[in-house]
Parts: structure tokens; sequence; C-alpha cells
């Protein structure tokens, strides 16, 4: 059977930035630095290779708990990068959507927020949503907020309309930089049938061979969404009682 060559929905879990800078003796907000060139570059390849959606984690509802310096490079670090992409990102076909929860962030990072969603809102070729001041877990309990407060019945389809990614599909391909094997609330609700791929590398060593590396592998892996491999090759699906 066929399986699907490139992924339409890549997810990843950026992590590994801080090793990166205290392996050469440098501060960890260099590694996040280094980390926003890493994303540049995985973007741009991500679009050569018909990749339509990147959806990447770049601050957990959990990162707060950091040294107050480190959050507030970040968040400066983040601001700054915004701005300066901006025009390129506009040029390159980029739709810059974020995901998250604004509450909480500083009206810097708000306006310069909605000026690169404002900016890049009519592009199509590729959607990049960042997952700032994003957990798993609020996703869910806002839609479940969301969908009670319309008076709608609380189930999977008014769920899912409520989410804060019901803009695009679910992702293929779940990729973890940095050697951790687990989700640290990222995409809970989404990743329900997405391949993982976890690697050693560290974010901002994440170049295009070893993207193409995760590609390849998910190339190779038989998608089945609960049926039988036999099912998916063309055999009639069970007319069985559900
Ligand atoms: C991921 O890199 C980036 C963010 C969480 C913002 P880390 O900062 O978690 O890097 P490590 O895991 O400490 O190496
Ligand atoms: C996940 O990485 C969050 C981001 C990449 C933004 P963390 O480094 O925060 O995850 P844990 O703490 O190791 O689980
Ligand atoms: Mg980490």
């Amino acid at each position: 059977m066929a399986y699907e060559q490139v992924p339409h929905h890549i997810a990843i879990v950026m992590d590994g930035n801080g090793r990166w800078a205290n392996k050469r003796f440098l501060p960890r907000i260099a590694g996040h630095r280094q980390g926003v060139e890493s994303l540049k570059r995985c973007a741009k390849a991500c679009d050569a290779r018909g990749v339509r959606v990147l959806t990447v984690f770049a601050f957990s509802s959990e990162n707060w708990k950091r040294p107050t310096e480190e959050v507030s490079g970040l968040m400066d670090l983040f601001a700054m990068a915004l701005m300066r992409e901006v025009n390129q990102l506009k040029a390159a076909g980029v739709q810059l959507r974020f995901v998250g929860d604004r509450r909480g962030l500083s009206p810097r990072v708000l306006r310069s927020m909605e000026e690169g969603e404002a900016a890049t809102a009519g592009n199509s070729r590729l959607i990049l949503n960042a997952c700032f001041n994003y957990g798993g877990r609020w996703d869910i309990a806002q839609a479940a907020r969301k969908v009670a407060e319309q008076g709608l019945p609380l189930n999977e389809d008014n769920l899912n309309s409520a989410m804060a990614l019901a803009h695009v599909p679910d992702p293929d391909l779940l990729i973890r930089t940095g050697g951790e094997h687990r989700m640290s609330n990222f995409l809970l609700w989404q990743g329900a049938y997405s391949e993982f791929f976890f690697t050693d590398v560290l974010w901002p060593d994440f170049d295009e061979a070893a993207l193409d590396q995760a590609i390849t592998s998910f190339a190779q892996r038989e998608r089945r969404f609960g049926m039988t491999s036999d099912q998916l090759d063309g055999e009639p699906a069970s007319t069985g009682e559900r």
C-alpha cells in the first residue's frame, strides 16, 4: 500500500536549547537565540518539502516556573524576533498564528503577536502556528468552557471546533528534539493519532538532514487509525456494530 510521503502537518517540541548553550559554556539565552535561527531554517525546509502546516512549541504554560531572568529573556527574544522577521515571513507566504493563553503576556509581546498575525493573515502557503504560553490541558479546558458558554452539548465535534488549533487538521508527524521522550503538555488532544519521532539532536542543531530523517521515518509507517492492515489494503470495512 502507498504510505503518505510528506506529512501535511508537522508539530515540533523544540527542546534542547539550554543544553546546546551549556555545552558551549554560553548562557542559556544564547541557545534560545540559536533556536530561533533553527526555526527559520526548519520552516523554509518544510515549505520546500511540501509541508503545509508547521506547529511549534515555543513556550509552555509551565515554562513560567523557570528563573525570572530566563523567562524575561525569552519574552524579549520572542518579541524582537517577531518584529525582525515579520516582513520576511510575509514575503515567504507564511501565515503566522499564535496559539495559547494570551492572558499574562506583556502588552509589548501581545502587540508584536497581533502585528505579526495581521501582517501575514492573507498568506496561505505555509501556516506556522507558534504555541506560546500554551498547554494541552489549558486548550481542552478553554474549549470546554467555550462550548458550555455557547450552550452546546459537550461532545467531540463541538470540542474540536473550539480548540485552539481548529483552523488546521491534526498533526500527522510530531517531532521532539533534545532526547526526552515525553509530551510535556503539548498537543494532548490533537496528537491522538500523530506519528511520533524522537531524536537526540538538540533543537539548535536540527537541520535539513535531521528533518529529512523524520520525514523518511514517517513515510515508512502504516497509519491504521484503529483498523487492520488488510482493511487499509482495500478490503471492505467492517459493517459490524459499533
Ligand atoms: C526548549 O529548550 C526551549 C524552551 C523551553 C523555551 P530548553 O530551554 O528546554 O532546553 P533544555 O531542555 O534545557 O536543554
Ligand atoms: C517543552 O520543553 C516546552 C517547549 C519546548 C517550549 P521543556 O524543556 O519545558 O519540557 P520538560 O520540562 O523537559 O518536560
Ligand atoms: Mg527542555
